[in-house]
């Protein structure tokens, strides 16, 4: 099947998975094969390896889409009437706008941004690079500039990280422990326990940064502008929920990763949210070849013994290994019933540009 049929009528695609299954070239590839079909599209990725933000023309600092040259993308056959906007997402400068958008008046925020360990919390108190990532996601919807959005999403450890921080904000904004700084500042002191308390008061003699003080005078400039990440918060969740999103699951063929993507769809019905089908990304093809007899005939023929031998080795191990990789997705397709399963093999050479990703889209696309 290809990923068209999953995604024509969509107008937000999340790409999740484990760490380093290809989430950020299937983003980006499946960006691309969309704007080839028409679509005006911007794709939304997350620390992408320096050659193919290069390839796709992004700045090392990001946060602002860019329209992918036309031209390169029709050096590598995948031009078409649509356009390929892509940005590299940066949470701390969305934290920033966010800061900005909320804040009462111009004293109040640059009291946040101006605070020393605004760069240090703004992190934790966001719920980090995921929270933000669907942040920017909500606010490009909104503008509505773009018929598809799709979202790259953050090497987490946990996939599911990310899917819980709109509620993770929204807790931390209704935490003792923010409530605590606001009332705090110095005579919160007292209310700290003593291992902090002695903690702070070593720092500060050693450091000369009196941490407390600006720690608290952070939370209060923030305080006032908790309502409003509260309410956004919540339209970020609502966003995640609609007909109009969908999740698109991305995994390896290996054993952990595939248990992964199983759990991981699993917690996505639950959730009810939409979730499109899953990915199944570098599997290791069968070959034709088998050892035995003759193949080791034929090497025979062509190379010097040892290095004939070493061949076989490696045609059994490959052959292994394709062997696993099936036996895991055939696991997972199993589990999903229905739900569709595109698989894309292991490419020779990694995916580094514009070219790879139309490599990758012969197979995302395909019998589309
Ligand atoms: N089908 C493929 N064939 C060969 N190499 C691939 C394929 N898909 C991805 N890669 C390579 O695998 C590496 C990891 O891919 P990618 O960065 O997209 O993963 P990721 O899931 O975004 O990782 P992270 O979780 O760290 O963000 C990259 O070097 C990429 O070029
Ligand atoms: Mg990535």
């Amino acid at each position: 099947m290809s990923v068209e049929r999953l995604i024509e009528r969509k107008e937000v695609v999340i790409c999740a998975g484990s760490g380093g299954v290809g989430k950020t070239t299937t983003s980006a590839a499946i960006a691309a094969g969309m704007a080839q079909r028409g679509k005006k599209v911007a794709v939304l990725t997350i620390d992408p390896a320096r050659r193919l933000a290069d390839s796709l023309g992004l700045p090392e600092l990001g946060n602002e889409e860019r329209q992918v040259d036309p031209a390169r993308l029709r050096a590598a056959g995948l031009g078409g009437p649509g356009q390929l906007w892509a940005m590299t997402l940066d949470a701390k400068r969305t934290f920033d706008d966010l800061v900005d958008a909320h804040a009462p008046d111009a004293q109040a925020r640059d009291a946040v941004l101006s605070n020393p360990i605004y760069r240090e919390l703004s992190n934790a108190v966001a719920g980090s690079q995921d929270y933000m990532a669907m942040e920017k996601l909500h606010e490009l919807h909104q503008d509505g500039h773009y018929d598809l959005l799709v979202l790259d999403t953050p090497p987490t450890r946990n996939a599911l990280d990310f899917l819980d921080a709109p509620a993770r904000l929204s807790r931390f904004i209704d935490s003792r422990s923010l409530q605590f700084f606001r009332a705090g500042s110095r005579a919160g002191l007292g209310l700290l326990g003593k291992g902090s308390a002695a903690l702070f008061y070593v720092m500060k003699r050693a450091t000369g940064v009196d941490l407390l003080e600006d720690v608290a005078g952070f939370f209060n400039a923030l305080g006032d502008m908790t309502d409003g990440f509260r309410e956004r918060a919540k339209r970020v969740d609502a966003l995640l929920g609609e007909s109009r999103t969908t999740f698109l699951l991305v995994t390896s063929p290996r054993a952990a990763s595939i248990a992964e993507a199983s759990y991981f769809s699993r917690k996505l019905r639950d959730a009810d949210l939409p979730f499109g089908g899953v990915v199944v990304n570098r599997m290791r093809d069968q070959v034709k070849a088998r050892p035995g007899p003759k193949l080791e005939a034929e090497l025979a023929g062509l190379l010097q013994e040892q290095l004939a031998r070493k061949v076989v080795h490696n045609l059994e191990d490959h052959l292994r290994m394709a062997d696993r990789d099936a036996r895991n997705t055939a696991l997972l397709r199993k589990e999903l019933g229905r739900r569709p399963m595109i698989e894309v093999p292991e490419l020779p050479g990694d995916v580094h540009d514009i070219a790879g990703l139309a490599a990758m889209n012969a197979y995302l696309f395909a019998g589309g």
